[in-house]
């Protein structure tokens, strides 16, 4: 298993993007039920949705925004609610916490 973060690194609310090589991008971030995280990458045309967790924030706190074309993404799900690629999902990411650590099994760093 791949260490993602600690649980402190973690503010409510605020999402995480961590890398982690070879050219994995990672969106973290704690929602109600938990922790989520999700492959950095629009389903509609392969950019990363943001270089940091203040590029994705939107408005709505709810929602995270891809800084290229400005699709809107539920934080929850990650289903696209708005824009070109509505419908579709980001990819999610398996998560194992283990002790105050973060970590994604190997096969999802594949991914
Ligand atoms: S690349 Fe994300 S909305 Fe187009």
């Amino acid at each position: 298993m791949n260490p993602l973060c600690s649980l402190a690194d973690l503010d409510a609310g605020t999402p995480m993007v961590v890398r982690r090589p070879p050219q994995r991008s990672i969106i973290l971030m704690a929602v109600d039920d938990g922790l989520v995280a999700f492959r950095n990458a629009c389903p509609h045309a392969g950019f990363e949705l943001g270089f940091s967790g203040a590029a994705l924030h939107c408005e709505d706190d709810q929602l995270l925004k891809c800084s290229v074309h400005g699709a809107l993404f539920r934080r929850d799900t990650g289903v696209c609610v708005s824009g070109p690629c509505e419908g579709a999902r980001l990819k999610p990411i398996e998560l194992v916490i283990s002790g105050s650590m973060v970590f994604a099994p190997n096969q999802s760093e594949s991914t």
